[in-house]
């Protein structure tokens, strides 16, 4: 392909993906790792509504172009075509602020197998603000324009370049000096975490200053503070675009994507996955790879206290497992939590 096909290939691209509302699952570093993705993707596409893609954790560039080896730990789903089992693509997400360094580990990304390069200016960590990485460059728009437009230079025309924001650091100050950065970078789309970065985790989001993006020329996907199917459509009027990313509300109730979507008022307050059906999925988890099986109990505990946000069973399971660490211990329990 020459250069103009892959210019077309990629407006080509980016029609399709946002030919109808898009359903992210968000990027959460040390939360929706792959094994995690895996899980929850798959029970996205079991209930006929998957997830349009998954971003991964962000990959810390700071001196090198790193080796393949990195990217294949954070994604190996570059093994399978950059897919989970059931098929959602994966996005590589990249954090650094040294523009020359991002571009060519973009590029290897892009060699490696990467749909698209996304880049986070939304990580609020002391150590990644410390390096100029993450949020803090929030408060330089001339650096992420820097950092998008030579990354966009250096991946092949026809792969789509992101941008994951928040709406400012300390304050909102400067959102139009964000918007100007992102419309000159070539950015293909832009996510936004509806917070400051000084506003952390806490609610609310302020999903409707993500609005004033939406004068931008590509597509703008609201995040933040979704939990349910009410707080979807909140979010989509407030916010003024269609297109949602879920982080935490999605690792809570799993099937949070469905729900959002389900058009009858009556059945968005039914159950769609119950907690039997979702017993087998987190015996999966518990069976998936990790480094040990302490670091794989501790992530299931992690993930069930999560649950039990979304599952009253959750909360006389964890009262149960708590202080239990053999996972062969914990796996009988959640079997035996199918006949309470
Ligand atoms: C534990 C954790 C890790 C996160 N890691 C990342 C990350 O690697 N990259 C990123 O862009 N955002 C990261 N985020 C932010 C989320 O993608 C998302 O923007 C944020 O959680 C708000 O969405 P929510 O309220 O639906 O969870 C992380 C959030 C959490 C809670």
């Amino acid at each position: 392909m020459n250069h103009n096909q892959q210019l077309q290939a990629r407006q080509n691209t980016i029609q399709q993906l946002f030919a109808n509302s898009v359903r992210l699952l968000a990027p959460m570093e040390g939360l929706t790792d792959p094994l995690m993705r895996q899980i929850l993707t798959q029970i996205a596409s079991d209930l006929g509504r998957p997830y349009d893609w998954s971003v991964s954790e962000f990959i810390r560039v700071t001196q090198t172009v790193l080796p393949a080896h990195v990217f294949y730990k954070y994604v190996p789903e570059l093994h399978h075509d950059a897919k989970t089992a059931s098929g959602t693509p994966i996005h590589i997400q990249l954090l650094g602020s040294d523009a020359q360094l991002m571009a060519e580990n973009a590029a290897y990304a892009a060699e490696l197998g990467a749909p698209a390069i996304d880049i986070n200016f939304g990580c609020p960590a002391k150590t990644v603000n410390s390096h100029r990485g993450g949020s803090v460059l929030l408060d330089e728009p001339e650096v992420m324009y820097e950092i998008i437009s030579a990354v966009r230079r250096a991946v092949p025309a026809h792969l789509p370049v992101s941008a994951k924001i928040r709406l400012g650091y300390t304050d909102t100050s400067r959102m139009d000096d964000i918007k100007a950065a992102i419309a000159a970078s070539g950015a293909d789309w832009l996510t936004i975490h509806a917070r400051t970065k000084t506003q952390g985790y806490k609610p609310p989001a302020y999903w409707d200053k993500i609005q004033n993006f939406n004068m931008l020329a590509i597509p703008v996907i609201a995040n933040g503070e979704i939990w349910n199917s009410e707080h979807a459509q909140n979010c989509m009027t407030q916010s003024g675009t269609t297109h949602l990313m879920l982080g935490r509300g999605a690792v809570t109730r799993p099937d949070l994507i469905a729900k959002i979507d389900l058009d009858n008022n009556d059945t968005k307050t039914l159950t769609v996955l119950a907690w039997q059906d979702l017993i087998t999925h987190q015996i999966k988890f518990l069976e998936g790879a990790a480094k040990n099986d302490v670091v794989l109990v501790g992530r299931y505990k992690q993930w069930l206290g999560m649950l039990t946000k979304g599952y009253s069973e959750a909360q006389t399971l964890w009262e149960r497992i708590k202080r239990e660490k053999n996972k062969a211990v914990i796996i009988a329990a959640l079997q035996n939590s199918t006949c309470e």
